[in-house]
Formats: C-alpha cells, structure tokens, sequence
C-alpha cells in the first residue's frame, strides 16, 4: 500500500477548509480547491486562526503552523488536481452535484488516485458508479469542526477494496482520528442517529412544546450535550441537516424521517445557520 503523500480537498466550506488544515498540519501536501474565490480566502482566513488556536495552546510550534501553511495551495482549477494521491471531496450535499465532481475528478486524476466523499449521508456505492475506479471510491466522513472532532466514520461502498479501506484508515489515524466503520446505508451511522433528535428538536419547537432555550438548555445539562440540538443544527447547517434528513427519508423509506417542515421554511427563507448569520437563533 503506497503512503499518502498528496492530498486534494474539493470544497473549501467548513468542513473542506478543516480537511485540508489537518493534511497540511500532518506533513502533506495540500491542495484546497473550491469554484468560489471568497469561500477559498474565508478558508485561508479559518485555517490560520484554527492553526494559531494550536499554537496558543501549546500544541503546535510557531515554526510547525508556518510550514503547515506553507504546504497548502488553494486553486479553483481542477487540473491542478492530476497528482494528487488522495481526493477528498467535501461539496454541496447532493448526489447530482457531488457525482458530476466524481465524473471530472475520475477523469483528471492520475489511476492510482483514491477518491474519496465526505458526505454525510448519500450512497457511497451510487457516487463510485459516476467513475471507472469503484474499488477506489469510499466515504471519509469527518466530524464538524474537523480539527477537532476526534472521529472519522469510514463507509465501504458495494466495490471498495480492502486496499483503499486501509489507506483511508491509515490517513485517517495519521490525523489522530478513532476510526468507525459503517456499512453504505442512509445516513451511515452518525447522523442516521444524530439527525432524527435534530429533527425531532424541531418538532418539539414547532409544535409548540418549548422554546428554543430550553429545548437547547434542556439537551445540554440534561444529558451533557456540549451544544443543543438547535445549536449544534446551526452550526452544521441547517440546509445540511435537510438535506441529511430527506436522504434518510427517501433512502429508509420509514415516515418517520419526514423532515419536520420548519426546518424546511427556515432553509427555504435562506435561514441556514450560524454561516449565513441567521438560522434558529440570530448571530448577526
Ligand atoms: N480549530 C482549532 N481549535 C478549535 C476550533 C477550531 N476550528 N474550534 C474549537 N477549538 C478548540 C478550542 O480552542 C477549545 O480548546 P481547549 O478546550 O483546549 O481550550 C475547544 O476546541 C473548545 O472550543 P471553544 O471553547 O471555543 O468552544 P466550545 O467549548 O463551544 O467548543 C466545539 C466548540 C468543539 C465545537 C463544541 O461546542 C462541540 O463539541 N460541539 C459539538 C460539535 C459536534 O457535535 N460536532 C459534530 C456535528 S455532526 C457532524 O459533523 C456530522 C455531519 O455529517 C453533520
Ligand atoms: P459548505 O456549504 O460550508 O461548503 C461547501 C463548499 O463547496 C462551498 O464553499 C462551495 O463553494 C463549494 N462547492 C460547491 N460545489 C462545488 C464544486 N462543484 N466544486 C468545487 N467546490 C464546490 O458545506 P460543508 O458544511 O462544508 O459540507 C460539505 C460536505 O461535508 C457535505 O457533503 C456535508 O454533508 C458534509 N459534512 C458536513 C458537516 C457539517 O457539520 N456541516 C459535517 C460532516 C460532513
């Protein structure tokens, strides 16, 4: 099995812009590629002060921030891509969107390269299809705010290979991540638990049972939540979390994955949470 040495990041929102952070902090090289000049320069931004949060605790030399940013290039060209040894991909969750990436990067990438998804939810198997490598396609689902999070959920789809599994295991322990393994079913396993409670947070304040406060304050001292479950929906997205939920709903086919519909009027009026400035609470 050949060490990563390379890494690519499709999308550089909060989680591609995480991603990326921790490659560069862990000795490759990066490249952070994004269609959107400003999310790249909000990316930068976030990486810097992410890395500097390291250094102020301790855990990361001044000189070792320095080199970190120094291995990572940000680019809106795909080709830059072609040497890559490991993609991972952290766009818009949508399987057209994401498996019309999957197509270019099949194309452009060199053969040995593994593809990988961070997707939250959608079929693993179904994104291999849209390339010529399915034995080289899996999910590297990593948890929000990745520099963070301890976890990365591994999902095998219906033709990874045991080599590209333990690549990815490899890259993910080489991040200081405890690795899960889930089967390729809706919503993995993560959010196919996380998701119903902050959808059924959003039933409970819809119909009228609480306020937000204490639905939150409720989930934080009564069970050590380290956020509500409106909190933590804000500060994933809540245009995430729907569509999360309606993966859940079409891929289990259960009713009780029925996206409760504020959730929907709040991403329908752009409402989307703590990065658009407004979602359940108000942050501007
Ligand atoms: N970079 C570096 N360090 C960071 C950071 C970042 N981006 N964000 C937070 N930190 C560090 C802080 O420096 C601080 O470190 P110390 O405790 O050593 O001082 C620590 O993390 C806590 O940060 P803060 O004090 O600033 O803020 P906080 O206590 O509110 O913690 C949080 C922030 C870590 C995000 C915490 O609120 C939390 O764990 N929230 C829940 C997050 C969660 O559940 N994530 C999973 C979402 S689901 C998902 O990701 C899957 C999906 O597909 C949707
Ligand atoms: P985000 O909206 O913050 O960022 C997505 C970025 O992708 C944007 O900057 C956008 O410009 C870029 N983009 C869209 N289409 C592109 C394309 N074709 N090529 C290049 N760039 C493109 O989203 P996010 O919250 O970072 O989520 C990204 C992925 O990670 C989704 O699949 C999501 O389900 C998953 N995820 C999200 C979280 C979370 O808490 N937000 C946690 C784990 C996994």
């Amino acid at each position: 099995m050949a060490e990563t040495k390379s890494l690519a990041v499709v999308g550089g929102g909060q989680m591609g812009s995480g991603i990326a952070q921790l490659g560069a902090m862990h000795g490759l090289h990066v490249w952070l590629l994004d269609t959107d000049s400003a999310a790249l320069s909000r990316a930068t931004k976030s990486i810097s002060s992410s890395l500097q949060r390291f250094v102020s605790k301790g855990q990361l030399s001044q000189a070792a921030r320095t080199e970190a940013l120094k291995r990572l290039k940000c680019t809106s060209n795909i080709e830059d891509l072609r040497s890559a040894d490991f993609v991972v991909e952290a766009i818009v969750e949508s399987e057209d969107v994401k498996k019309k990436l999957f197509i270019e990067l099949d194309k452009i990438t060199k053969s040995s390269a593994i593809l990988a998804s961070n997707t939250s939810s959608i079929s693993i198997t179904r994104l291999a299809t849209a390339t010529s490598r399915p034995r080289q396609v899996i999910g590297m689902h990593f948890m929000n705010p990745p520099p963070v999070m301890k976890l990365v959920e591994i999902i095998r789809g219906a033709d990874t290979s045991d080599e590209t599994y333990h690549a990815t295991k490899a890259l993910a322990e080489r991040f200081r991540k405890t690795v899960i393994c889930s089967q390729d079913y809706s919503g993995f396993i993560v959010n196919r638990i996380l998701m119903p409670m902050i959808n059924e947070a959003f039933i409970t304040l819809y119909t009228g049972v609480a306020t937000k406060e204490d639905i939150d304050t409720g989930m934080k001292l009564g069970t050590n939540h380290p956020m509500g479950p409106l909190e933590l929906a804000d500060f994933i997205g809540l245009d995430v979390c729907l569509s999360i939920m309606r993966v859940l709903h079409t891929g289990l086919g259960d009713s009780k994955y029925a996206p409760c519909p504020l959730l929907v009027q709040y991403v329908d009026a752009g409402r989307v949470g703590r990065k658009c400035g407004i979602g359940v609470y108000d942050y501007r």
